[in-house]
Formats: C-alpha cells, structure tokens, sequence
C-alpha cells in the first residue's frame, strides 16, 4: 500500500472498477478499501446529519467513481455496492460522482457475434461519453447515465440464450 496511498490522495476522481460477486464487491478490492484506513485520522467526529465517522487526515481526498458488472440482468444486482460505495464516499468526506453498472455481463463473451457486435458496440460509444464527461465534468449527464442502464438485448433472451450456454458448458465439461 505504501505506494498507493500517495497515488490515491493525490488524485481527483478514484475509479473502482470490479465485478459483483453475490450481491457485493469481491473480498481483494474490500481488503485494498480496508487498507485505505491511513487516509483519515482515528478521532470521532459528527458529520452534518448527526452521524459519526473518522476526521480528515487531509483537506482533499478524490471523489469516487464505480463501474462494475454483473452476470445477471438487472440494475437490482447492484444494490449493495451502490449503498456502500454512497457510504464510502460518506466515511471519505467526498462525493460520489458516477455508478456505472453493466447486467448482462456475459453478453461481452459474445463480442465477436454478429448480432451482438453492432449492440455492445452502441454500449462501447455510451461508455467512451462517460468517460469523457466524468474527465471533463466530474460528473455524469442523465441521459449517459440512462443509456449506459438499459438492457443490451431483451432480459428473457438473455436468460434464455444464457442458460443454453450454460448447458453447452455443463455438457462439454460433463458437470451438472
Ligand atoms: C463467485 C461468483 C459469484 C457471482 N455472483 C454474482 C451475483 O451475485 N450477481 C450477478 O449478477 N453476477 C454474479 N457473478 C457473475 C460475475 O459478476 C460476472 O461473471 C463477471 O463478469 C465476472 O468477472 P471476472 O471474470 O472478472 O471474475 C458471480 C460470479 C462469480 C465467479
């Protein structure tokens, strides 16, 4: 960590980028946030709703960023990392700037589909705005945000395709 924590407070947005493993961020990006403690000072004090948390170790720390995905379909799926990442940002005396969540993450094993590719390339362009936005901006516009939400293909094609994928694989590897 000695190395990312000046990286870290040096930034301006910090983007944590993982995939959603039952329901939650998986256990190596919670141990790299769990180490990112040093960043505040260990004294209590009340924030402006009557809450506690750590003070402030420096004036600035970097706004937060997410994008994460998930196998399953649906903006459900992201729940819990987006009330975590709202607290983190709460814990870091910052702000959350953008929560971009891909369902349907399979879909991107598809990428050389003829069918898909025009789809996921639609998803790509929307991306690349985000990114710019967020570089420029600091912050999302509602109609990227929105684009980058809806579903890629209709939830139960994806499921139905999904899980004859699913059987091929269980066949192929003689599994259940
Ligand atoms: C252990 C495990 C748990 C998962 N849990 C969920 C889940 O709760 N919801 C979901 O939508 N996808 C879930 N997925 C699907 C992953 O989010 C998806 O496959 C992702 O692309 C995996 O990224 P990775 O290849 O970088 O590990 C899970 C995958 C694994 C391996």
């Amino acid at each position: 960590m000695d190395d990312l924590l000046p990286k870290f407070v040096a930034s301006d947005i910090a983007i944590f980028a993982c995939p959603v493993y039952f329901d939650n961020i998986p256990a190596v990006m919670k141990n790299f946030i769990d180490r990112l403690t040093p960043v505040l000072v260990p004294h209590f004090e009340e924030d402006e709703m009557g809450e506690y948390r750590h003070a402030k170790r420096y004036e600035k720390l970097p706004k937060l960023a997410v994008i994460s995905n998930a196998g399953l379909p649906g903006q459900t799926n992201f729940e819990v990392e987006s009330l975590f990442f709202k607290r983190l940002a709460r814990t870091f005396h910052t702000e959350l700037v953008a929560e971009i969540y891909r369902g349907e993450g399979e879909i991107f094993r598809g990428k050389n589909n003829i069918m898909l590719k025009p789809l996921l390339g639609k998803y790509k362009k929307a991306l690349r705005r985000a990114g710019r936005e967020l570089v420029e901006n600091q912050t999302l516009s509602e109609k990227t945000t929105t684009e980058l939400e809806k579903p890629i293909v209709p939830e139960s094609l994806y499921i139905k395709f999904g899980n004859e994928e699913w059987d091929r694989l269980c066949e192929e590897n003689k599994v259940d």
